[in-house]
């Protein structure tokens, strides 16, 4: 046994004096007496990227999370050397480099004040284990500061005084703070003195943060190998840090299609056909909106991928176009494990073509999943990635399946203590030949990313739909997610709450958990909740393990399938409203979902607020997250907010009692909103649209609305077809006006708005439609709360007496 090397002995090393410096247009180096240097590049006049050698050379520069659509530009650069350090200074950002020992100071460049300031900083410790480094970075915390991001954590949504690792697990039945769990999205984002930046930490290798847990006032990440390498985000608003960090690991290449926000009905699993028929027709029977539903693993032929079990659904072609003809889109899963079966098709050609991960001396990785023994694609080889998205010809074309939903892919093994791959198995990583180490993380985002491929080119021109469980940063351009194996309990509720609004602000919006919790049995009222609850996030799904149970809307008593009912007609009625959050999302970056704390970061009672947050950017939701509640306290931000039942005005900015039965649930608007409606369907495109209806909250002020609308799958959107409308509310004691101004060139099919007021604090008297007075008979009021006209108004003046 070694036990003591000269390696072991050298503990943490740490950057010498700056020796040279350089500068290549937008990248600086910095280069120290011991060989270390650190490049410094200016993606944008906030955003900079830190990146650390200790050899004198830097490898390769790859990564999977950056997009190559990131935006670069910024408008000033400018370099002054100090007596004790170089000034990078930037129209947001004034970065100071000590001449000393590398360390990093960042100010705001407008008036002065730290944001944030290496401890000791960038250092490192040799791996005399695996070879290379473990890289370590340690920062101050300042005063007051706080901590939010980290994708899926299942713990408060403040990190501060906590410390994570980034290693994704599939961890089934996990509980709150349990730790790694399925995704790895190692960005952080610090809060102090009213000021927001982020870091995101880009290298795959297992990863630590720790926000103030082992030291008070500091906060330090590190990696088991890999370079330091972090981009380092300003805002100084919560939101633009949110906003960059999307920019830079990518918004989804495409709008999902519109039944995709509608819900879904899954189990582990629905089968024979008869059962997939007869859960998809008391969909209809009940009238319950559905939109897509879920062939989980026993459709294979013992599990096998790419593959139908003949007895169980013995046409799956003529059974998924039944089940279409009825508004129903089939899903169905892939893993990424192939059995180990000498005559089964696609693990012959994996073989042939050698496709599969081997072990560092060269024999096959296997390990067993649900098939038994499997060996596994390598996705990180583009031709691998390749011949994956052409399996998926048949499912697609074929069959006719509309979305494929990726699990297992962390990859999960069963049976063996690490539920994953060993550390030796090798990878191409892209032509950058690595271990498992470094690859961990990514493998499942470039499964999602394969099968991505697949279905945009099968579905096309319709628009891909697919749903993975493992994620790293930037998965978030492919694919959907949920929140893995959760439980159906209380606990559980408030879980998927914080994961959807921490993955929100971690770049992936388009998020759910399985509703009603995947193992174990809800109870009705649990249910019923988690519904509430689940309308709200992007994506809606009913999920359970299927061995306690059934979870359907209809499997707990009545008052809850009419509830459920109710809150799943609320969700078809607000797609527009969310289909133009999504549409900022993708063309904006802008989270669908925001914390309190991103909302309002100058509130000092919004940083340790987990429950309540912004669905899109007019409505404020708390779920209700006890058994037997009739109402909850909760934090109403600051403003005006209506009581989405009632009406009633609050002002917010304080905590207080709302009433909330089981029919009902906490949710307000705030003053000023315009929130456009959907007629109730029982699945996308059931009805064409012809009406929207406008609900206007009064406000005596301004606010500014949206509405995009186009085809609702496809591609045309991008060349301009699509009709984005703004809608400025103007409000006075005695006077409403709404503006309107409209972008794009699609032809909606709606050719009217339906208004209704709420909380108009005068009678009507007059009205005026691009300035020509309509009689009010003409415009079809009703009892002065609503009205229709015409689509193509620019200016709407309502008077009042
Ligand atoms: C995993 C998934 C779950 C799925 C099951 C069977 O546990 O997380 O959603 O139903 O595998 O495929």
């Amino acid at each position: 046994m070694i036990v003591s090397t000269e390696l072991d002995q050298k503990g943490n090393l740490f950057p010498s004096k700056i020796v040279a410096f350089k500068k290549d247009i937008d990248t600086l180096y910095f280069s120290t007496k011991n060989d270390v240097i650190l490049q410094l590049t200016v993606l944008r006049d906030s955003v900079l990227r830190f990146r650390y050698t200790t050899t004198g050379n830097f490898k390769k520069d790859f990564s999977y999370a950056i997009t190559k659509y990131a935006s670069k530009g910024y408008n000033h650069l400018e370099i002054v050397e100090e007596k004790n350090y170089y000034k990078v200074i930037t129209s947001k950002l004034i970065c100071n480099i000590s001449k000393e020992n590398l360390s990093v100071q960042l100010f705001d460049a407008k008036d002065n004040k730290l944001i944030n300031q290496d401890e000791i900083g960038f250092h490192w410790e040799e791996s005399y284990e695996y070879g290379g480094n473990i890289v370590k970075m340690s920062k101050v915390s300042q005063d007051g500061e706080s901590y939010y991001g980290l994708g899926d954590k299942p713990e408060h949504l403040n990190l501060k005084g906590k410390r994570f690792q980034n290693w994704v697990t599939d961890s089934y039945s996990f509980k709150k703070g349990t730790d790694p769990i399925y995704k790895a999205i190692p960005f952080y984002i610090g809060l102090h003195h009213g000021k927001a930046y982020g870091i995101f930490f880009d290298n795959t290798f297992m990863s630590f943060f720790d926000f103030a847990h082992e030291r008070r006032n500091v906060t330090s990440f590190w990696a088991q190998g890999g370079e330091m390498n972090y981009y380092f985000i300003y805002g100084p608003k919560m939101e633009d840090v949110v906003i960059n960090y999307t920019d830079l690991t990518g918004k989804p290449h495409q709008l999902p299609p519109l039944w995709a926000l509608g819900f879904h009905q899954c189990k582990w699993s629905y089968y024979p056909e008869n059962k997939v028929k007869e859960i998809a027709k008391k969909f209809r029977d009940l009238k319950i909106p559905c939109d897509a539903i879920y062939l989980d693993i026993d459709y294979m032929e013992g599990f096998r991928c790419f593959t139908w079990n003949k007895e169980y659904f013995p046409n799956p072609k003529r059974m998924v176009k039944e089940l279409a003809e009825d508004g129903f889109k089939t899903i169905a899963i892939i893993d990424p494990g192939i059995k180990f079966d000498k005559d089964y098709s696609i693990f012959q050609e994996g073989l042939k073509n050698d496709y599969f991960c081997k072990r560092a001396d060269g024999e096959y990785m296997k390990g067993k999943v649900w098939p038994g023994e499997c060996y596994f694609p390598d996705f990180t080889n583009p031709e691998v990635r390749d011949w994956w998205s052409g399996l998926f010809q048949e499912l697609i074309e074929e069959i006719g399946i509309k979305g494929v939903w990726n699990d297992m892919n962390e990859p999960a093994v069963m049976e063996v203590p690490n539920k994953t791959f060993p550390d030796d198995v090798r990878h191409d990583y892209d032509g950058n030949p690595c271990s498992h180490r470094k690859a961990h993380n990514i493998y499942g985002m470039q499964m999602a990313r394969a099968t991505y491929h697949g279905l945009k080119k099968f579905t096309y021109p319709k628009r891909p739909f697919v749903i993975t469980r493992a994620a790293y940063s930037g998965t978030q351009r492919y694919t959907s997610t949920w929140t893995g194996d959760n439980v159906a309990n209380w606990e559980h509720l408030w879980i998927a709450n914080v994961q959807a609004q921490r993955m929100a602000m971690s770049g992936f919006s388009f998020v759910g958990s399985d509703i009603g919790g995947f193992t174990e049995q809800p109870q009705g009222e649990l249910f019923t909740r988690w519904i509430q609850l689940g309308i709200f996030h992007p994506f809606c799904r009913v999920h359970s393990s299927g061995d306690h149970g059934d979870q359907e809307p209809w499997a707990f008593d009545e008052d809850v399938t009419n509830i459920v009912r109710k809150f799943i007609e609320l969700r078809y009625q607000l797609l527009p409203y969310l289909y133009t959050a999504f549409w900022d999302y993708l063309d904006q970056g802008i989270p669908i979902l925001k914390s309190l704390v991103l909302y309002d970061q100058d509130d000092v009672h919004t940083h340790y607020r987990t429950d309540e947050f912004i669905f899109g950017d007019k409505i404020l939701v708390c779920p209700i997250l006890e058994p037997n509640a009739h109402g909850r306290r909760m934090y109403i931000p600051r403003g005006n907010w209506f009581n989405y039942w009632n009406n009633e005005v609050v002002k917010g900015g304080k905590e207080m009692w709302v009433d909330a039965d089981i029919d009902s649930m906490p949710i307000f608007v705030k003053e000023g909103a315009i929130i456009p409606k959907y007629p109730i369907q029982q699945y996308v495109g059931e009805k064409t649209i012809e009406e929207i209806v406008l609900d206007i909250y009064y406000k005596e002020g301004k606010e500014q609305s949206k509405l995009f609308d186009d085809a609702h799958d496809g591609y045309d959107y991008k060349k301009g077809r699509y009709s984005f409308r703004t809608f400025k509310l103007i409000g006075k004691k005695k006077e409403l006006i709404i503006q309107q101004h409209k972008e794009g060139k699609y032809i909606t099919t709606y050719n009217t708005f339906k208004l209704n007021f709420h909380g108009l604090p005068f009678k009507i008297e007059k009205i005026l439609l691009d300035n020509e007075e309509i009689p009010l008979s003409e415009i079809k009021m009703n009892d002065d709360s609503s009205m229709i006209i015409d689509k193509k108004f620019s200016v709407l003046h309502i008077l009042g007496k």
